[in-house]
C-alpha cells in the first residue's frame, strides 16, 4: 500500500521565545524539520506533506530543496483539523502516517514496524510515562482495548491517573480518516478538532486499533522550548558516539563529542574531548584528533595526528600526516603523506608535498607546494593584490628561511634556496640561493639617546 507522510507544523511555538519558527530551530546543525523530512524519506513514501502555518514563509524559505506537498493550514483549529487539510492531496487507496515537526527523533526500526503492524488499522504510538501530565492518556477498557484519546484539559481526575500517553504519531488508512476528520467536533476544552478523536469512531466502526511503544523516550518527546531542545540535542549526540564506539573509535569523553553532520571512522581512531564535527568528515585508521579540534568537510588519513585547538575545513589529508597545535586550514587544502603543518599556521588552497612542513606561524594560499620542502616559519604568500590571486609555486626539497615574503605569482625551482627575511616577487631558478634582504651595517660606539 502507498505511504503518504503528514508532518505537522503549523504550530507556533510561542515557547522558544524566538523570531526563528519552532521547526526551523537547529539539532545537531539541522532544522528539527528537516529531520522529520529525512526520517520520512527513508520510508519511501509516495509523498511528504508538510502542514505549515505560523511564519509558513520562513519555513518554506528554510526547507526549499525540499520535494514536499506543501499545505496551508492558515488557522490552526488543530491537530484533526490539520491533518484534514492534506487529506484532499492523499489517495483513498493510501496508508496516512502522521508526524509532528517538532519531534525529530524518531527511530527508523521503530516506525517501520509501527507502519507494518497498523496495515489496514488505526495505529498510535504510545508510551508509558511516570509523570503523564499534558498529554493525552490512552484510555482502554478492562479487556486491555483502546476505547479513547482523552487529552488532559478533557481528562477527568481517574483519567489523570492514566501513564499510557499518546505519542501524537498515528496512522490510518487515508479512506478512514476521510470519512472520521469530517465528522469531528470542536465541543471540548480547547475548542479545537483533535485528531485523537477518531479513536473513538474506530472503536465505535469496529476498526482493529494498534498500539506500540518506541523503545527509546527520545525518539517521541517534541520540542516545545530550548531547555527540551538542550536535552534533545545531548540525547542525539548520545546515540551518535555510542555508534562511533560500537563502530570501533575511542572517545575520551563520550558526553564531550558533537556531532552535527556525519563523521565515519576507521579502527582504533582516538578523539580527545570537545571536538565538533560538521558535513562529511572521514578519519582513517589510527588517527587521532586532540582535544577542541572542529573538522569540517574533512578527509583524513591513516595514522594523523592533529593536536589540540585545529580547526579544518574542506580539507584532504594524507597518510600519517602532522597538525597543530592551532593550526587552521581552510577550504582547499590538500596536504601530502607525512606533511608537517604547525602551530598558528594558516593554509588555504594549496597542496602540500610528502614530507614537507610548515611548522610555525605561516601564511600559505593559492599554492602548490612540492616535497621535502622547509617553509620556515613567518613565511607570507602574498598571494592578493587587492583585486585578484595568484599562484606561488614552490618545487621539490626547497628551503624557505623565516620570514620571507612570496610575492605572487612567483615560481620557486627545484632545491632553492631563500635567505631569511626576503621579499622574492622573481622566479628562483633550480637550485639557486635567493637573497633580497638590505645589507647589514654595523656602527661603533653606537650613543642611545638618553632622556631629557
Ligand atoms: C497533541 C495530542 C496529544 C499528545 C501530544 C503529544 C491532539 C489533540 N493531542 O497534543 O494527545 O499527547 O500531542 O505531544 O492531537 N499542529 C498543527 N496545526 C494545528 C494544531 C497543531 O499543525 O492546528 C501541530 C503543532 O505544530 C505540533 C503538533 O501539531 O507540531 C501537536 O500540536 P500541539 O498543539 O502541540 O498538541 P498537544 O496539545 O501537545
Ligand atoms: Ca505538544
Amino acid at each position: 500500500m502507498e505511504l503518504h507522510v503528514v508532518i505537522l507544523a503549523a504550530g507556533q511555538g510561542t515557547r522558544m521565545k524566538s523570531a526563528l519558527p519552532k521547526v526551523m530551530h537547529q539539532l545537531a546543525h539541522k532544522p528539527l524539520a528537516q529531520h522529520v523530512i529525512d526520517t520520512a524519506s527513508r520510508l519511501e513514501p509516495a509523498k511528504i506533506h508538510l502542514v505549515y502555518g505560523h511564519q509558513g514563509e520562513l519555513v518554506k524559505q528554510g526547507l526549499s530543496g525540499e520535494n514536499l506537498s506543501w499545505v496551508n493550514q492558515g488557522q490552526q483549529l488543530g491537530t484533526g483539523h490539520a491533518v484534514d487539510q492534506a487529506l484532499p492531496s492523499i489517495p483513498d487507496s493510501a496508508q496516512v502516517l502522521v508526524l509532528y515537526g517538532d519531534v525529530p527523533l524518531t527511530g527508523m526500526a521503530t516506525l517501520k514496524n509501527f507502519i507494518a503492524e497498523s496495515s489496514g488499522k488505526l495505529g498510535i504510538l504510545s508510551i508509558s510515562l511516570p509523570d503523564a501530565t499534558g498529554y493525552g492518556r490512552i484510555v482502554r477498557n478492562s479487556a486491555g482495548r483502546v476505547q479513547a484519546i482523552v487529552e488532559e484539559k478533557d481528562a477527568n481526575p481517574q483519567q489523570k491517573t492514566i501513564r499510557e500517553i499518546n505519542t501524537g504519531i498515528m496512522t490510518a488508512p487515508a479512506a478512514l480518516l476521510k470519512s472520521w476528520l469530517p465528522e469531528l467536533s470542536n465541543a471540548n476544552a480547547q475548542g479545537e478538532y483533535y485528531l485523537t478523536d477518531i479513536v473513538a469512531m474506530a472503536v465505535t466502526d469496529k476498526v482493529d486499533i494498534f498500539t506500540m511503544e518506541p523503545a527509546n523516550t527520545y525518539e517521541v518527546e517534541g520540542v516545545n522550548n530550548r531547555i527540551q531542545l538542550a536535552a534533545l540535542e545531548r540525547a542525539y549526540q548520545t546515540t551518535k558516539a555510542n555508534e562511533l564506539m560500537v563502530a570501533g573509535a575511542s572517545l575520551a569523553d563520550p558526553g564531550r563529542i558533537d556531532i552535527r553532520g556525519r563523521l565515519e571512522t576507521d579502527q582504533d581512531v582516538f578523539i580527545d574531548v570537545n571536538c565538533v564535527f560538521e558535513g562529511h568528515v572521514i578519519l582513517g585508521k589510527n588517527v587521532i584528533i586532540g582535544p577542541n579540534c572542529v573538522l569540517k568537510n574533512c578527509r583524513i588519513g591513516d595514522g594523523t595526528t592533529l593536536e589540540a585547538f585545529s580547526h579544518l575545513d574542506g580539507s584532504d589529508l594524507g597518510k600519517n600526516t602532522a597538525i597543530g597545535p592551532f593550526t587552521r586550514l581552510r577550504p582547499g587544502t590538500e596536504l601530502a603523506d607525512k606533511a608537517k603543518v604547525g602551530n598558528f599556521v594558516e593554509i588555504k588552497k594549496a597542496r602540500i608535498g610528502e614530507g614537507s612542513k610548515v611548522n610555525h606561524l605561516s601564511y600559505v594560499g593559492d599554492a602548490k607546494v612540492g616535497k621535502q620542502v622547509n617553509v620556515g616559519a613567518g613565511t607570507i604568500t602574498c598571494n592578493y593584490d587587492g583585486a585578484n590571486k595568484f599562484v606561488t609555486e614552490i618545487g621539490d626539497q626547497v628551503f624557505v628561511g623565516s620570514n620571507t615574503a612570496l610575492v605572487a605569482p612567483v615560481k620557486l625551482g627545484n632545491g632553492a634556496t631563500i635567505g631569511a627575511g626576503s621579499t622574492i616577487n622573481r622566479n628562483v631558478e633550480s637550485d639557486q640561493l635567493a637573497i633580497s634582504r638590505a645589507k647589514q651595517r654595523n656602527i661603533d660606539n653606537w650613543q642611545r639617546p638618553k632622556k631629557s
